[in-house]
């Protein structure tokens, strides 16, 4: 089929259907809402206060975070912390660090502070600014630097790290300062942080670590040093061309660091946002400059050189092919008629690019900006987007069970980036459960009892490690068509 016969039907549903179709997405969205709402807290019981609260004033943010946690590793949402401030955080510390926010700790020290790395110390050597000067030491207190406060597993891959608030005036029963001496001294300000947690997990790098990063530092345009606990090589070099966007300085790794580096300035933990992959912070920065989405992926086509900004605009008689990347994931939530769907893409006009989410980022960055528009199924690989030009077409595979994660760790993100989103929500029996299960088994026609009534532990291995799609073609001829008609929208 050419491609202009195949727009003409799609253009064949009236308006009228269209808004009909639109608004009963809203609605059966308002219900999942709820529906999940009220599912999860049955199936977790409790929650503690912090969570609670966090829950009525917005509950779609936390549902997202607590599945999504859920989703990466197998973390007890009973053990989480309340996120209250305790009673013996000291004095000084309460004027520097900010623990309420739901997404991280994180503090920022001005004045003479030092990092003892091999002991996990921050010491805070500067007197206090503002409270009474007291001849006692404030209390120590201990911070992970890692954006996903709450998330037990994340956490527990995360190294703790001693606040230690000093008064100079202060001596050892021997008379000395009991301070450790500056081995390294720095002039620029540093930002400490973990790459810890989920690091790996292509989304989590950016939700968790590279966009928290980005808006706590850009406005030092790059001087800045970055101070890194629980930092692997490969992470090192797989951020490699980002990092040096935001720091002229080499990447200080403080873990087994024998060195006492001091820093005039020190900001410890990542302010982050709430959402996911979002720079919104929603309380003002407090460096007189916020930073959109847009920014974000602006500087990363400028950090990575990608020559796109905007995807192809077809016009009706348009001879050119638009690119379209099928990212493939082999272990888990594959394709299992890759051809099929590529040649489909073929028939319908696509230059098609299938290839899995290679490791070599700048490299893969480049692939990706190149095409206008991006098929994958549920899951890290589809990050890539931020990669992408602007308008291009995300198209998002969401296997059964999966629609929450999918809107929300992908569509609402994508949207945000001046990207357009299509999902492909599969019927049963596009799933390979389909062949595991009798077809009116509630693993094929209701997930969301299965998460209610047998739990996360569960319900993650069939949904999310043990289901393939296969894509019915001729239903998801239209999807493609659509991405089609969107490339032709002016
Ligand atoms: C701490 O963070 C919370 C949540 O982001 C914010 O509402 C509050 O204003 C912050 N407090 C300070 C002292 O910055
Ligand atoms: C850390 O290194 C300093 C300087 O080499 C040393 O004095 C201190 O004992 C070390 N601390 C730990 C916990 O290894
Ligand atoms: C720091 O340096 C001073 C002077 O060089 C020395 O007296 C003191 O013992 C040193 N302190 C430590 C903790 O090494
Ligand atoms: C962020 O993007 C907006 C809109 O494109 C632009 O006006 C603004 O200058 C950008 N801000 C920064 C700090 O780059
Ligand atoms: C798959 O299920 C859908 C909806 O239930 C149905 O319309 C379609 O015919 C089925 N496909 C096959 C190959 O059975």
């Amino acid at each position: 089929m050419n491609q202009l016969a195949a727009l003409f039907i799609f253009r064949s549903f009236s308006k009228n259907d269209k808004r009909k179709l639109g608004v009963w997405a809203f609605v059966s969205c308002s219900l999942m809402v709820i529906s999940f709402y009220a599912l999860l807290r049955a199936y977790m019981g409790p929650l503690p206060a912090a969570l609670n609260l966090e829950m009525s004033r917005n509950v779609n943010i936390v549902m997202v975070s607590v599945v999504e946690n859920k989703a990466k590793g197998d973390g007890r949402i009973s053990s989480h912390k309340p996120v209250t401030k305790p009673k013996k955080f000291g004095q000084r510390l309460e004027q520097i660090c900010n623990l309420s926010n739901p997404r991280s700790d994180y503090c920022e020290i001005k004045g003479d502070v030092r990092v003892q790395g091999n002991s996990s110390t921050i010491f805070i050597a500067s007197p206090s600014r503002l409270g009474n000067e007291s001849d006692q030491r404030d209390a120590p207190w201990k911070i992970r630097p890692y954006a996903r406060k709450g998330d037990d597993t994340a956490m527990g891959r995360t190294r703790e790290l001693s606040l230690e608030p000093y008064n100079p005036a202060s001596k050892s029963p021997g008379g000395e300062l009991i301070i450790p001496n500056c081995t390294k001294k720095h002039r620029v300000p540093g930002i400490l942080f973990s790459s810890g947690g989920y690091a790996g997990n292509h989304f989590h790098d950016f939700s968790d670590v590279v966009i928290p990063l980005y808006v706590n530092s850009r406005h030092l345009k790059r001087k800045v040093k970055f101070l890194v606990t629980d930092m692997k090589p490969w992470w090192l070099t797989k951020f490699r061309v980002l990092l040096r966007a935001l720091s002229k300085y080499n990447v200080i790794d403080i873990d087994k660091n024998q060195q006492t580096h001091c820093f005039p300035r020190l900001i410890v933990g990542l302010r982050a946002s709430t959402k996911e992959l979002s720079t919104d912070l929603s309380t003002a920065s407090p460096y007189g400059i916020s930073y959109t989405i847009g920014n974000f992926t602006s500087f990363l086509r400028s950090a990575y050189s990608l020559q796109r900004d905007t995807a192809i605009q077809l016009s009706v008689d348009d001879k050119r092919k638009p690119r379209l990347l099928m990212i493939l994931r082999k272990r888990t939530r594959a394709f299992t008629n890759q051809d099929e769907i590529e040649a489909e893409a073929r028939s319908l006009g696509y230059d098609v690019v299938a290839t899995e989410a290679m490791v070599n980022l700048d490299e893969f960055a480049k692939v990706v900006n190149s095409v206008d528009v991006m098929l994958g199924m549920h899951g890290a690989g589809l990050t890539n987007f931020v990669f992408l030009p602007q308008r291009a077409v995300v198209v998002q595979v969401v296997p059964l069970g999966l629609e929450w994660l999918a809107k929300n760790d992908y569509e609402v993100p994508a949207l945000s980036m001046n990207l357009r989103c299509l999902e492909y929500k599969i019927n049963a029996n596009e799933s390979t459960l389909f062949e595991q299960y009798p077809a009116d088994h509630p693993v094929l026609t209701n997930p969301s009892s299965v998460l209610s009534k047998r739990g996360w532990h569960e319900f993650k291995p069939i949904y999310l490690d043990r289901q393939n799609v296969r894509i019915d073609v001729s239903r998801f001829r239209s999807t493609l068509l659509k991405a089609l008609e969107l490339l032709h929208e002016h």
